[in-house]
């Protein structure tokens, strides 16, 4: 349950995000301090970021002043400035330009050409757009690469981690690609230099 008081528009989810249960139904999993601090180091140096599904990284920018377009399933995001309801099952364009996207999408529950849909869309069309993207080490990740070969994308060699430490995998998953989900960062600029 989120207090009221915590719902402002100027980023003040944070400190409380803990009132915020991670919605597992649709796989929802939060950056731990270490990660959101790395991902919104890079994101603060462009100009207007478009934050899909990674409404915690849109609220830790909104803080260090940055412009954002916060797009995910989940309304209880949607007092954040920047903020559209958005399903990648049902993308729509906005017709704006950003300067980078960065997503951490669910894995399972949304197929990766949809995905790819998606964030094509929010590109315009644009193979030149920068983007930050993660995906799980194993699962379906050659096909993860050859749908985004699109957008020339690299592994940045960064792994992602979450509040919850140890994500599993689904049930039916876990005995094709073990029990722990590992992430990692992939993006088309040399993002950690
Ligand atoms: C792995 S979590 C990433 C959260 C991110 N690490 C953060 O700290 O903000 C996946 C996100 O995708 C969102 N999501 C799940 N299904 C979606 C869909 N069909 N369309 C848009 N967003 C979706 C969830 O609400 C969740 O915020």
């Amino acid at each position: 349950m989120i207090r009221n008081h915590f719902l402002t528009s100027d980023g003040l989810f944070l400190d409380n995000l803990g009132n915020i249960e991670e919605n597992k139904a649709n796989e929802q999993f939060f950056y731990d301090k270490k990660t959101l601090k790395i991902l919104a180091d890079i994101a603060e140096k462009f100009e207007y970021t478009c934050l899909l599904c990674a409404p915690t990284l849109g609220d830790e920018l909104i803080r260090r002043g940055r412009k954002v377009r916060i797009l995910d399933i989940d309304m209880r995001f949607a007092p954040l400035r920047g903020f559209r309801y958005f399903d990648i099952k049902k993308p729509l364009s906005f017709g704006e330009k950003y300067d980078l996207i960065v997503c951490d999408p669910p894995f399972t529950g949304v197929r990766i050409k949809q995905l790819f849909n998606a964030i094509t869309k929010l590109s315009c069309n644009n193979p030149s757009q920068n983007i930050l993207i993660s995906w799980e080490r194993q699962y379906l990740k050659k096909k993860f690469m050859k749908i985004f070969s699109y957008f020339n994308l690299r592994l940045t060699g960064f792994c992602l981690t979450y509040r919850q430490g140890f994500i599993p995998f689904p049930d039916e998953l876990m005995k094709k690609y073990g029990e722990e989900v590992i992430v990692e960062l992939y993006s088309n600029f040399p993002a950690l230099n």
